[in-house]
């Protein structure tokens, strides 16, 4: 069931020809704060510094940029969850003290010596968005299963899932205007499509906590349930989604995500080419059948 190679010169990403890379080791995922398994289909990914509230660094994000784009083919489903009682506590802080977190670098040292420029820096936060942006995907879906706090960071993660299936203990924070800075995690766009950017800058500006049922009235929960319940939830979320046909899933995210940047015309023109693409598909599997 648990693929996670013990080195990178094993396991199932060294014999998937599609694989970007190898995915990392539970002594590389363990320092990222991160756990894997991956069963079948579905990917687990948890959050996993307990003793920092599930607080995640740069190398969380770069290491959950690798397993993207290391995860097996045919995995359909991610699971995002936190380590116990929390979500995550959104960023590590001391990222922002000039002695960064061990081993890795500090956001703002660089910017505070003269060592990084706005160019470097932009880069580095690059990098670790693409922590968040595979997430998006049309050939996966996303699920984050939250239970109590999603602060800042946390909360851009849940964002960047397809899905968000809440305990009722669960509680959102946009954080980052209270500490000076911005949210910058791609948690922006599918924050304000998700409850229109009048709600948004309330929530951000004030960097108020939103519960679990303003949530769901907001539409940033899919669905919220009894915490003693979440994992069965979750558990059924996940059959439902597999029930369907993967090229069909993946079209249809495909439609949903362009919409709203297409016209009704240029909506409609995609909608017939990816129904052209399915019937293509139907015809010949009904063609092989005969
Ligand atoms: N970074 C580093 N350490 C953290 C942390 C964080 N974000 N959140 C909690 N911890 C640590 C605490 O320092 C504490 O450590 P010690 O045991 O060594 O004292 C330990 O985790 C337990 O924390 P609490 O005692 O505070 O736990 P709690 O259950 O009472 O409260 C909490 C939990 C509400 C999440 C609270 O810890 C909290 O508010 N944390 C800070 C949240 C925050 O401001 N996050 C940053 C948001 S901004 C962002 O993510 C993105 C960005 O800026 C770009």
């Amino acid at each position: 069931m648990v693929v996670v190679p013990d080195r990178n010169d094993g396991g199932t990403m060294a014999q998937d020809p599609n694989a970007h890379e190898s995915l990392p080791t539970e002594e590389e995922l363990g320092r990222a704060g991160l756990e894997l398994t991956i069963d079948g289909r579905v990917a687990h990914l948890t959050i996993s510094r307990p003793e920092r509230r599930n607080a995640m660094t740069g190398r969380t994000w770069t290491t959950m940029a690798r397993i993207g784009s290391a995860l097996p083919e045919e995995v359909r489903v991610v699971v995002l969850s936190g380590k116990g009682d929390i979500f995550s506590a959104g960023i590590d802080l001391n990222m922002f003290t000039p002695e960064g977190v061990d081993g890795e670098r500090s956001i703002v040292a660089g910017l505070a010596d003269g060592s990084a420029d706005e160019e470097d820096l932009d880069s580095y936060i690059a990098e670790l968005q693409a922590g968040f942006t595979w997430l998006r995907r049309p050939d996966l879906v996303t699920v984050a299963a939250v239970r109590g706090h999603a602060i800042g960071a946390g909360f851009q993660l849940a964002l960047s899932c397809d899905l968000r299936v809440l305990a009722d203990d669960a509680k959102f924070c946009m954080k980052e205007p209270a500490l000076g800075l911005v949210p910058d995690l791609t948690g922006t766009k599918p924050l304000v499509d998700i409850v229109g950017v009048h709600r948004a800058t309330e929530i951000c500006l004030t960097a108020r906590r939103v519960e679990a049922e303003e949530a769901r009235e907001l539409g940033l929960a899919t669905l919220v349930v009894p915490s003693d319940e979440l994992d069965g939830a979750v558990s059924d979320a996940v059959t439902a989604l597999l029930e369907l046909d993967p090229g069909a899933a993946t079209a249809t995210k495909a439609l949903l995500q362009a919409a709203p940047g297409n016209s009704l015309e240029e909506q409609a023109a995609a909608e017939r080419r990816a129904q052209i693409g399915r019937l293509t598909v139907l015809a010949q599997s009904t063609a092989g059948r005969s």
